[in-house]
């Protein structure tokens, strides 16, 4: 309601060196994506996407130069992003050995169109793709990142076209199996994938959302605004206005190629 005011900044992740996903034709080079990390770095993001390391060569090894010619400060996390397919999140967990702080970032559709189109499963599958998913997570995050302060993420993709209670209930199955609590956080992202509604309809599936999800005290819940209908920006504030946690943006992708 008109109570309802911002009086603290969200807790930021910048997202603006994926390109993995959402792929750039010419993507960024290394050299590129090293000064836009270090502006990153400089301009004060604690969480930095860092890519998409399983996707190609260049994100991988990205990842790697950073982790062991040791540029990333000890405050801050670096996110990678993965799908949910074994052969992908084994590579990604490789790509963090050795980082201080490190998040696996895992997403999968839950959208009724791509459960039927895309995928051609039923929600028990769709559900079933999360789970494993993060199973997996757990398991090479086990093997790989025993020194590592290691977080997790779970993106319920195409949330915004998605039945919330459906959403809501592969993101309990995902807690479920990573279990979180005090010290052991877990972060639900949920994004607009397709901004498909005024900034209000968005507003109120994150609230709706804040108040069914169980664990709420250890879940961080989280904004991907995407701007398909120029109100990226309002939808986050009337979101953060009804419990959001913290924020995904791009704060350069538009001028990457002029850095
Ligand atoms: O917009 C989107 O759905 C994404 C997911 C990978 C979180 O970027």
């Amino acid at each position: 309601g008109p109570s309802q005011t911002i009086t603290e900044a969200p807790r930021w992740l910048s997202t603006d060196l994926r390109d993995g996903n959402q792929a750039l034709i010419d993507p960024m080079t290394p050299a590129r994506k090293r000064r836009m990390f270090d502006m990153l770095v400089r301009m004060g993001y604690k969480e930095i996407e860092v890519g998409f390391p399983s996707a190609s060569e260049t994100d991988f090894a990205f990842v790697r130069h950073l982790i062991e010619d040791d540029l990333i400060p000890d405050d801050v996390t670096i996110s990678v992003l993965t799908q949910a397919r074994e052969d992908l999140i084994e590579r990604t967990a490789q790509s963090l050995v050795g980082t201080k702080n490190g998040t696996i970032h895992l997403y999968s559709a839950v959208a009724p169109l791509f459960r039927r189109v895309v995928f051609g499963v039923g929600r028990d599958e769709c559900r079933a793709i999360a789970v494993r998913g993060t199973e997996l997570v757990m398991k090479y995050a086990e093997e790989y990142l025993q020194g590592t302060d290691f977080g997790y993420q779970y993106s319920p993709e195409i949330f915004t076209g998605a039945e919330l209670d459906f959403s809501i209930e592969v993101c309990e199955a995902v807690m479920d199996v990573w279990q979180p609590e005090g010290g052991r956080e877990i972060i639900l992202n949920l994004p607009a994938t397709v901004e498909m509604a005024t900034p209000n309809t968005y507003a109120d599936q994150i609230e709706y959302f804040g108040r069914q999800i169980s664990r709420r005290e250890h879940v961080a819940i989280s904004l991907h605004p995407h701007n398909d209908r120029g109100t990226a920006v309002a939808a986050t504030e009337l979101a953060m206005m009804a419990g959001a946690d913290r924020v995904e943006v791009v704060s350069a992708a538009d001028d990457a190629r002029l850095i």
